[in-house]
This record gives C-alpha cells, structure tokens and sequence, in this order.
C-alpha cells in the first residue's frame, strides 16, 4: 500500500486553470497550468467557454500529476478552488452548457439589477446576503440566461438545468457528471451569488423568487471542507476524495493562516481582493466593503470576512499587452515602469468593470487623467501599477473604518507580488510593511490544507499556522506629505470616471 504523501490543488481562475500537487509541509511539488480563451462578444461582456475550462482541468490534473512524477495513489485529496461569481448553467442529463459561462467582470446585467433593486436601491439585500445588487454576483447573471435562453426557465422550474460556479461545475463533472455528478457548493462561493442568507447560510427562497431563479437548480451548500464525492475512472485523479471547495479569494486567506479575527490579506490577481477575517459573525460594512463567509471546517461555526474586491488590477496589465501591445510580456510592465522617474502626474483609473469596493459605481467607464505631450508609455505603465496600490488602499481604509482593527502589515499574494516596483509602492502607499510568503501560490495552498483537513492529512489549523513563512517584507519610505498629494490627485481622477453609463 502507498503512503499519501501528497494533496492536489485544482485552482481554476478567470484566465487560467492550474492543478499544482503539494506536500505535507505545504511546499509546491509540481505545476501545471493552461489559459482559456477570454470571449468578448459586446463592449462589458466577459464570457468563457465552460466546455474548454472543463477539458483544461482534465489536462493540467494530468500533467500536473506526470510532473510530480508519484503514483496516483499516494495523493491523500484533492481540494478546488475557483474565480467566484462566475455562471454556468447546463443540463442535467446530458451536461451541455445552455450558454457560455458569463464571467464575474461581465456588465450586461446592469439595467437588470437597476430594475430588481427599484426604489429601494443597491442595498435591497445587503443586510441577508453582505453584498450590495450588483453585475458582479452570479443571481442576476442567472436571470439573464433563463430570461435570453429560449426555453430554459420553464426547463430549469422543471430541474431539467443545473447552476453552477466554477466549483460546481468542476466537481460536477469530476464526480462523473450525468452519471451521477455530485451538485454541490460550499458556503463562500454560495455566499458569492446574491442568493444565501449569510446567518442560515441557506438559500433565501424569497430573494430567489425576486431574483427570478428556481431553487430547483442550484447545488446543495456544505462547508468547504468535507468528503463530497470521488473522482470517477477517466477524469484524473481517480477515485480520489474531492474533500476542500473554497473560492479563490477566501482559500487564499486561508492559506495566508488569517485564521483569527483581524488577521488580513490581499491578493493581486486578475483584480485585487482584500479579506480581513472577522470572526464567527458577520460584519456589516459600513464603508462599501463585502460581507461574506471566510470558511467553514465540517460542521464548525462558519467565519466570517470583510472583503475589498477590486475588479481591474493585474487584468489591466494585461490590457496594455493585448489591447495596446504596450508590452510583449505581462513582466515587461515593471522596467517600462521604471523608464521613468514617476507618474509624472498622469493617473490611470480602470473601471472597466465600473468601480467595485469601495465605491461601488456601475455608471464608472475608464479614464487617464493629467496628459500632457511630455508624456511616454512608461508614464502610463506607471500610472497602471500606482493604480494598484491606489485602489488597495482605499480598501484597507474602509476595513480599518469598518473593523476598528488598525492593520499595521498586509500579507499579500498573486501574481503581481513579484513587481517590486509595485511592492515598494504599495508599501509606501499605505504606509504599513507589505509582506509576501515564501509559497505565494496561497490560493491552491488554501484549497489543499482544506481537503487535506477533512481527510486528517492535517490535523488541524495549526499546522498551516506553522507552515506559514515569510519571504520577504517591503517597508514603507516615502514622505508623508508626498503620500498625500498622489492620493488626492488618484482621487481627483476617480472623480473624472463616473457618470459615462
Ligand atoms: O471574485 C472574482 C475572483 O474570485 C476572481 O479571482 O484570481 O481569478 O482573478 P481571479
């Protein structure tokens, strides 16, 4: 018989599906990782291809596993991980998509959420769900399809459909799909949907109805650490407990060891998400920021989180590659950065998305602000970067306002963690020490120690705890007065953004 030696992360974001295999001290075996295809059919819509996400899952596991070079079965569990919000809806019995899925960036649903909101406003359900009415939850998302796709209310009313976030879809099709796929979600991607009452951590029946989405075809909540099925035979890990369902942003806090109250990070992804543990009970934001549930180990109480989602950080980096051919590389930012001695004045503000936390502004359209013919493309890589570090502090404001905690260091992960540049900005920006662990893959990690947890791999939340290390801390140096003034001016510029839609 084969010891298990070994936990294995599926991690499947907005541009990527990785699967990494980690060991019993949390260190990275091996990675394997495979971009889809961004699907842009109309100015504000964001779609993936649900089929090709589910297939690039099959193969990074595989690859993933090859390059690990183990027998299949010294892996003890897998866990999943997922971009949040996202959409699927498919059919039951034959597991075809009905539409593609429609991603958390996406706007369309903008007028839709005007509408179901009415007089009463964004707020409508912000003190039973955390979140405000807004494009960026799955509820409205999932109206639009049953409302746009010929038939599928009637069919979904039936439980002829099923919805689903990356999780669901994913361990969905990995428990054996038609036949027999487990439809199940955890508590923080439910939380993410408009549609859970955060205390019950049930399904509002009521905001459902209002919504206009039938419970009959949403997954079944449990916590996020817990045996919920196996891999069948053919898709990877076979036989294996799928036993870990975190989305992406709260596996991260997990795997940063922000395990008691007060205790924050912040991950610079596609977009950047600031979630400050709060304990066993919900907190209601006062300052624009999320309620939502952390995690929930098996039948313990759940924790809760105050989050700070920004929706354009690392993705407009990529939009000065793709869309401007500014750089070659998504790496390139940093020394056309550095091209220049500073902003020189110019602010960058991405709301291509409108704004999310803390402003929460859907009628926000991109702006660049303070050109004048001095100006260079490194100005501009510049001015993307500081809007990072600009963004991120309006969060850590508003969890500090909210939590009364004042966050004297942020723990940060994500692929732009890397950018020095960015770091020491960041670090001076805020004025508090940013510091980076010496596994910053902390999304996968936190999917893996909560599948690991469920089938005793760990024996409980210390040993991520002690497994946590640091790498490397960048210390605040600007002056404060210089501070302030490239604040304000960010400020200034946000103003520029609002009222385009
Ligand atoms: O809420 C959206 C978030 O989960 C997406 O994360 O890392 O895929 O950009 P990421």
């Amino acid at each position: 018989m084969t010891v298990t030696r070994y936990v294995a992360a599926i991690d499947q974001g907005t541009t990527s599906s990785r699967c990494i295999v980690f060991d019993h001290s949390g260190r990275i075996v091996s990675v394997s990782q495979k971009e889809h295809e961004q699907i842009f059919p109309r100015a504000g819509w964001v779609e993936h291809d649900p089929a090709e996400i589910w297939s690039n899952v099959r193969e990074v596991v595989g690859a993933a596993i090859g390059k690990a070079d183990i027998p299949k079965d010294s892996i003890a569990a897998v866990g999943i991980t997922n971009q949040r919000e996202t959409t699927v809806v498919w059919e039951r019995a034959t597991g075809k998509p009905i539409y593609n899925a429609i991603v958390w960036q996406d706007t369309r649903t903008e007028e839709l959420c005007r509408e179901i909101a009415g007089s009463q406003g964004p707020d409508l359900y912000r003190e039973r769900t955390g979140l405000p009415l807004s494009t960026y939850f799955s509820g409205p998302k999932i109206r639009w399809i049953l409302d746009e796709v010929d038939g599928a209310r009637e069919r979904a009313e039936r439980g002829e459909l099923c919805f689903g976030t990356m999780d669901t879809w994913v361990l969905w099709n990995a428990t054996g799909g038609p036949d027999g796929g487990v439809h199940v979600t955890d508590v923080t991607n439910a939380s993410r949907t408009l549609l859970m009452d955060l205390t019950t951590l049930e399904w509002d029946e009521a905001i459902c109805a209002d919504i206009g989405v039938p419970i009959a075809m949403l997954p079944e909540i449990r916590s996020s650490s817990e045996v919920y099925g196996s891999a069948r035979p053919k898709r990877g890990l076979d036989g294996v407990p799928i036993a870990g369902i975190l989305g992406d942003q709260q596996a991260a806090t997990f795997g940063q060891a922000c395990l008691s109250p007060g205790e924050a990070k912040n991950t610079y992804g596609t977009g950047n998400f600031l979630l400050l543990n709060t304990g066993t009970s919900p907190v209601q934001s006062e300052n624009g920021l999320l309620t939502t549930v952390c995690y929930r180990l098996g039948s313990a109480d759940p924790v809760y989180a105050l989050e700070g989602s920004i929706a354009v950080t690392g993705s407009l980096v990529q939009w000065l590659r793709d869309n401007l051919g500014l750089i070659s590389s998504a790496a390139e930012v940093e020394s056309l950065a550095r091209s220049v001695d500073d902003n020189g004045g110019v602010y960058f503000v991405p709301a291509f998305s409108g704004l999310f936390a803390p402003r929460w502004r859907p009628d926000a359209r991109g702006v660049i602000a303070g050109l004048t013919r001095f100006h260079n493309k490194g100005h501009i890589a510049r001015a993307a970067l500081e809007a990072t570090a600009y963004q991120t502090r309006e969060v850590l404001e508003a969890a500090r306002a909210d939590s009364g905690v004042d966050l004297t260091t942020l723990k940060v992960d994500g692929g732009m963690v890397s950018n020095e540049l960015l770091m020491q900005f960041q670090a001076d920006m805020l004025d508090v020490p940013v510091i980076r662990p010496v596994v910053s893959e902390t999304t996968a990690l936190g999917a893996a120690y909560a599948a690991g947890l469920a089938v005793g791999f760990w024996d409980d939340v210390e040993d991520i705890r002690s497994n946590w290390a640091q790498d490397k801390a960048w210390q605040p140096s600007m002056d404060a007065r210089k501070r302030a003034r490239l604040y304000a001016d960010w400020n200034k510029a946000v103003e520029r953004t609002y009222g385009w839609v």
